[in-house]
């Protein structure tokens, strides 16, 4: 490209940046049929803690447990007593790994991301980020290695599981093998393709590459009747259906295209699927992500992560959860479009007529009532 090209477009960036960000004009707009009211779920605040990015409840229904981002996974009690620490995925000294929010100290504290519980054993798996994937008993205490690596090469930024217990595997994501979870804008931005989901085999311990070539591999789940994998695309916006079973097994589709980035996906106990979107996307950011070259010139000016992020996601802070049918098709939409109380939501998990809801960002967990 030649060089007065460059500074047009970079020109453009930063204008569009400045207005981005003072004027929030590039917010995105509300979806169609959408049900704005993600505002009126309870709050847990996490003392100390922020991120909570995953939630998974234990075979006897307690919890939820959740991963944050000083690398601890807790466990919650219920209101009366609150949270407990339960598990570690290092054997750091915790003394270094005391902030609440240190994303320089994640890959030696560790950062916990998608959590599932093997309902057989009661063991806690989990996908750390820098550690890969983990295993915990029961009890807690210090989770040991199941996956550090595949084909010799680490995992770079493992992220997000689910388990099938009838075939004894785990399907997981690792989101790219450039970019660790703290540069996961760098991912977006540069239009990084390196994701890939892999299969874990209990028994013989082999992992295989089952997808590569992924834009961000995030959220991972299978359907109720183990026909099918989704794996969300985070920077495409897409979530991907990989068969396992069946006339079609082995071949990959797209499952669905979501009007923003999708996060972690849960599939409820009809065998629909919450997907969390970290947020909508908005002119600016289908502008850039269609043009990777304009996002790997924004990585190259001197832009906070912060002023990135808010670019990205369009100024305002928002939420948005989306509820997939089986097949696919789009079945509810609910939002909290001005963040009054929800932002940068990362899962949505069902559970007795609740929503439980995480976030990366945000330093509680929402407790939506359905109606
Ligand atoms: C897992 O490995 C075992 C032992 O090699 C094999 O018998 C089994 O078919 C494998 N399972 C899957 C689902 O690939």
């Amino acid at each position: 490209m030649n060089s007065k090209l460059r500074l047009t477009a970079t020109t453009l960036a930063v204008l569009s940046i400045v207005l981005a960000l003072n004027l929030n004009s590039f917010a995105p707009p509300s979806i169609p049929g959408s049900h704005d009211q993600l505002h009126t779920a309870d709050i847990i605040k996490i003392p100390g803690a922020v991120g909570p990015e995953s939630l998974a409840f234990d075979p006897n229904g307690e919890g939820p447990y959740t991963g944050v981002a000083d690398g601890r996974i807790l466990k919650w009690q219920g209101d009366g007593l609150g949270w407990i620490d339960f598990a570690v995925t290092t054997s750091q000294s915790r003394k270094e790994c005391v902030r609440p929010f240190a994303p320089e100290m994640e890959h030696v504290c560790g950062r916990p991301l998608g959590l599932r519980f093997d309902k057989k054993t009661g063991d806690l798996y989990i996908a750390d980020a820098y550690f890969g994937l983990q295993v915990v008993g029961p009890n807690g205490g210090l989770a040991t290695h199941v996956v550090t690596e595949v084909e010799g090469q680490p995992l770079r930024f493992t992220n997000d599981m689910d388990i099938d217990e009838h075939e004894d595997v785990i399907y997981f994501t690792d989101t790219s093998t450039r970019f660790q979870r703290r540069q996961f804008m760098s991912s977006v931005l540069s239009g990084d393709n390196t994701g890939r989901l892999m299969k874990y085999n209990k028994s013989s311990r082999e992992v295989t590459i089952l997808l590569q070539g992924l834009s961000f591999a995030n959220g991972v789940a299978m359907s109720k009747d183990r026909s099918f994998v989704l794996v969300a695309e985070t920077t495409t916006c897409r979530i991907l259906r990989l068969w396992l079973h069946g006339p079609n097994a082995g071949n990959v589709d797209t499952f669905a295209e979501l009007p923003g980035f999708p996060d972690n996906v849960r599939r409820n106990s009809n065998g629909e699927f919450w997907v969390a979107l970290h947020a909508k996307k908005g002119l600016f950011a289908h502008w850039v992500i269609s043009n990777p070259w304009i996002g790997n010139v924004l990585l190259k000016l001197p832009f906070s992560f912060k002023q990135l992020h808010s670019l990205l996601v369009g100024g305002q802070p928002h939420a948005t959860a989306i509820r997939l049918s089986e097949e696919g098709e789009v079945l509810e939409v609910l939002e909290d479009s001005l963040g009054k109380s929800l932002r940068f939501i990362s899962e949505v998990e069902e559970k007795n007529g609740k929503l439980w809801i995480g976030s990366v960002m945000m330093p509680f967990l929402g407790v939506y009532n359905l109606p």
